[in-house]
């Protein structure tokens, strides 16, 4: 039998001798007692669905290093948008394929961009669900950057910064365009998921100055240049022709600067906080959640989902528990929220 000598935190004290045995096993007796006992709980409605909406007509392009993934083009998105919002899944965040790109990605702004579109679509089909619209420009740039670049020869070249530099003032101007384009056509939660500095104020300001107080802005405050993000640039036909994102986004060594970014969001007046990837960052995730009072999302992302339809493609792990657990471990760090590719499949699992 189990001794110790030493108290436990609680004060409990296991022993062999006189006093109390503590046996916690006892409560994980049956299925029963330990549904009765479990302190994390998955439902629906803790999961955002990422979609992927392209350019075209009656597409269904599936997303080859995302299984079950497609991109879908916008008469397409109403079908799968209505099937989540029946599954109680409360949210979709969307991503823009566009028919063109540019140095300024202008299709995120234009009132008939690809998103706005699909925005639209939504809201006919499943007026509840909520919709967020992830805010960045590497989906629309020519170049992949999630902001205006510094090139010579381009409109916003400046001379003294280096060439390939992400300039944040005119990046700000187009974010803060855009938002308004998009809370225009219905978006309920802006996600501004480019890491640039002052993008929250900026956003804030330029939805307040086009009458939209009321919508909200989801920042991604902690965002790491991780390499989990593969996947997605595949999906979102989004990689950098040049160098990469960690001028940017953070680097993964870091835990200390995700307090200052996050500080920086909630000042700035962000309405929740997202970190992403989700399962490596574990431990800023619950420290963020321990600091402040707002809502903190986290997004499993491309790279976490894509591993585990590996292995369990080889028959290496099974699936629908890896998956489980991972949204579980996610939810017990501080995850009121979590975006996952996941969510549909996820959605009926935890309904079973
Ligand atoms: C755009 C953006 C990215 C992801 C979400 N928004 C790509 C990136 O920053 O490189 C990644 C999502 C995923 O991997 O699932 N800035």
């Amino acid at each position: 039998m189990l001794t110790l000598d030493s108290p436990l935190p609680h004060g409990l004290v296991a022993t062999n001798g006189t006093g109390v045995a503590v046996r916690p096993r006892r409560l994980r007796l049956n299925a029963t007692l330990r549904r009765m006992v479990r302190e994390t709980v998955l439902s629906p409605a803790d999961f955002v669905a990422p979609l992927f909406v392209r350019h075209g007509r009656g597409q269904r392009i599936p997303i080859g290093s995302m299984p079950g993934q497609l991109q879908l083009s916008v008469d397409q998105l109403a079908a799968e948008a209505k099937e989540l919002a029946n599954l109680g899944v409360p949210a979709v965040i969307l991503f823009g394929i566009p028919a063109a790109k540019d140095a300024l990605g202008s299709d995120n702004y234009s009132p008939t961009g690809i998103v706005p579109q699909a925005i639209r679509a939504i809201k006919d089909a499943a007026p509840e669900l909520i919709v967020i619209s992830d805010m960045c420009f590497c989906e629309y740039t020519d170049h992949g950057h999630c902001g205006v670049i510094n090139m010579p020869g381009e409109l916003h070249f400046h001379p003294h910064l280096p060439q390939g530099y992400l300039l944040d003032a005119p990046t700000r101007e187009l974010l803060a365009r855009a938002s308004a384009v998009h809370a225009a056509a219905g978006a309920d939660i802006i996600a501004p998921s480019g890491m640039i500095d002052g993008m929250v104020a900026a956003i804030r300001s330029g939805l307040d100055d086009a009458g939209f107080e009321h919508v909200a802005i989801m920042s991604y405050a902690v965002k790491y240049a991780s390499s989990f993000y593969g996947p997605f640039r595949e999906a979102a036909e989004s990689p950098p022709t040049f160098g990469d994102r960690s001028q940017y986004q953070m680097d993964p060594a870091n835990r200390r600067e995700a307090f200052k970014e996050a500080a920086l969001d909630v000042a700035e007046g962000a309405d929740m906080l997202m970190v992403k990837p989700a399962l490596p960052y574990l431990d800023i995730l619950a420290g963020l959640r321990e600091l402040y009072p707002l809502p903190m999302a986290a997004y499993q992302v491309s790279g976490e989902y894509a591993m585990l339809h590996a292995a369990a493609s080889n028959g290496w792990l099974d699936l629908r528990r890896c998956a489980l657990e991972s949204l579980t471990a996610i939810k017990r760090a501080g995850a009121d929220l979590i975006l996952t590719y996941f969510a549909k499949d996820a959605a009926k699992w935890v309904q079973a």
